[in-house]
């Protein structure tokens, strides 16, 4: 069976940062602490006044093609995914395929292209569907280009101001690919939920607590109904697992729960119940609030514990390390901590070919989606080959009014005039409406 997945990657960041515990904590009146410890997060990417989820989807995929040599005939499909979208008929790739147009010859005529909307999933739900395309050989030895792209904007003054972001994952599904082969298998856990949405509006309506529980309830559920056609899951199993990370404080969570459930009637359960006791099993509880308590009690023991301190530190800490400067960037979320986990790998140096990555996206309102990926042998010279590093180290750091000036410019029931703070160069830029109120935009050398 032709092995098909992810072949290249290129991620593009918003060129403005916000400093969370320096510039955000100390206007708020919060402790610093609450943003680097509590929520794991350091720094946020704003986009400048010319960019947007086009013009940073398009430089991604322009940076994508050019290191590959790629021209519009080798690419079949351009999917993007979306939370950030400003029309509600025209695709955000028709957008795209026109920026790259400028500056290819060749066009994207015989492309299929579309948008595809669940939320923060809607990124890998792209995915999916080049990997069906593919494997029903509808296309015809060509690729597909999927882009994830978001400005994750909160309204001000709500607690998910912490959590902003803003860029865009560029990804080239194709056959025999060189970053990592995706599993049939797959898992999903899904249900009509009212926990963060955005009904026709810029800024979402959260319920950031509620938010929390679902999340971590859904991915439950995709992992137990991967299970059901993959077997049981193992820690042993995998070398990282990248989760959707809206900010790392909530994939500690997460993976404190995906450990516990991993161990459970393993050798591992056994070797640890000398110290904390075994897990509870709601069997042998009257009541489901006792059988909650007590489930609490060890998930706070089992946090304590050296062996899972040493996973954790080896398993998922290593896919936060670009959340912790970039934020959420939604749909591209899961992506950035995919290549977080990679980069960490080939900066220290580890084998990784044949490895396993166990990855866990997710989308309000909800719906969680499990499944592996195999490391392929190219992985090392796709990861060395990103200059996200250099992209952030060169971002514009925000003092408190400029963000907030920044936030106005990118409110769309604002009109605000502002200049911009970096200068633009060889990328895609925003530069106004045309005569239907469509977004144009254009390369700047
Ligand atoms: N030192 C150390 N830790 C501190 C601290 C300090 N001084 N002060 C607070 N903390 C800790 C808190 O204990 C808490 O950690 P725990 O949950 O482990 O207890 C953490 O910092 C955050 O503090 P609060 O809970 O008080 O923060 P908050 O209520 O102001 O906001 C939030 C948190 C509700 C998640 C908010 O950021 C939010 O609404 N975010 C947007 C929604 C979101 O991201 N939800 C995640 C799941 S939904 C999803 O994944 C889809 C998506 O992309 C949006």
């Amino acid at each position: 069976m032709t092995a098909v997945g992810i072949d290249a990657i290129e991620i593009w960041t918003g060129k403005l940062t916000l400093n969370l515990p320096e510039t955000f904590a100390p206007v708020k009146g919060e402790d610093p602490a609450k943003y680097t410890k509590g929520l794991g997060l350091e720094t946020s990417s704003f986009p400048d006044v010319y960019e947007d989820i086009v013009t940073m989807g398009a430089n991604a995929a322009k940076r994508l093609m050019d290191r590959r040599g790629l021209t519009p005939d080798d690419i079949g499909r351009i999917d993007v995914a979306t939370e950030s979208a400003f029309d509600n008929s025209k695709p955000v790739s028709t957008y795209i395929a026109g920026c790259l147009e400028q500056t290819y010859e060749g066009d994207f005529r015989h492309a299929n292209k579309g948008e595809r909307k669940f939320a923060c999933v809607a990124g890998t739900q792209s995915i999916d569907d080049a990997y069906n395309w593919i494997k029903a050989g509808r296309n015809r030895g060509r690729a597909a280009l999927v882009i994830a792209t978001d400005t994750a904007l909160y309204a001000r003054g709500d607690p998910g101001e912490a959590t902003q972001g803003a860029g865009a994952v560029a990804m080239l599904i194709d056959e025999e690919p060189s970053v990592v082969e995706l599993s049939t298998e797959q898992g999903y856990g899904s249900m009509d939920e009212t926990d963060f949405l955005k009904p026709n509006q810029q800024f979402p309506s959260v319920d950031g607590k509620r938010s929390m529980q679902v999340y971590l309830a859904r991915m439950r559920e995709a992992l137990e109904d991967y299970e059901s056609v993959a077997g049981r899951t193992k820690v042993e199993d995998f070398e990282y697992i990248p989760f959707h990370t809206p900010f790392p404080g909530m994939v500690r969570k997460a993976g404190l729960l995906g450990y516990r459930h991993m161990i459970r009637d393993t050798e591992k359960e056994d070797e640890l119940a000398d110290r904390i006791g075994r897990q509870p099993r709601e069997a042998d509880f009257d009541s489901w609030d006792d059988y909650e308590e007590a489930i609490r009690a060890y998930m706070d023991d089992l946090k304590e514990t050296d062996e899972y301190r040493e996973w954790y530190g080896r398993v998922i800490d290593p896919t936060l390390s670009l959340a912790r400067r970039v934020g959420n960037w939604y749909t591209g979320s899961v992506h950035v901590a995919r290549t977080s986990a990679l980069k960490h790998a080939y900066e220290t140096g580890k084998a990784m070919t044949g490895k396993q990555l166990l990855v866990g996206s997710y989308g309000s309102g909800a719906q969680a989606e499990i499944h592996a990926e195999t490391v392929r042998e190219g992985w090392r010279d796709e990861i060395e080959a990103l200059n996200v590093d250099e992209q952030l180290a060169g971002r514009y750091d925000l003092d408190f009014e400029e963000y907030e000036q920044v936030h106005d410019a990118h409110n769309h029931e604002k009109d605000v005039e502002l200049e911009e703070f970096t200068q633009p160069a060889n990328e895609f830029v925003f530069t106004g409406w045309g005569r239907m109120n469509e977004r144009k935009y254009e390369y700047v050398e």
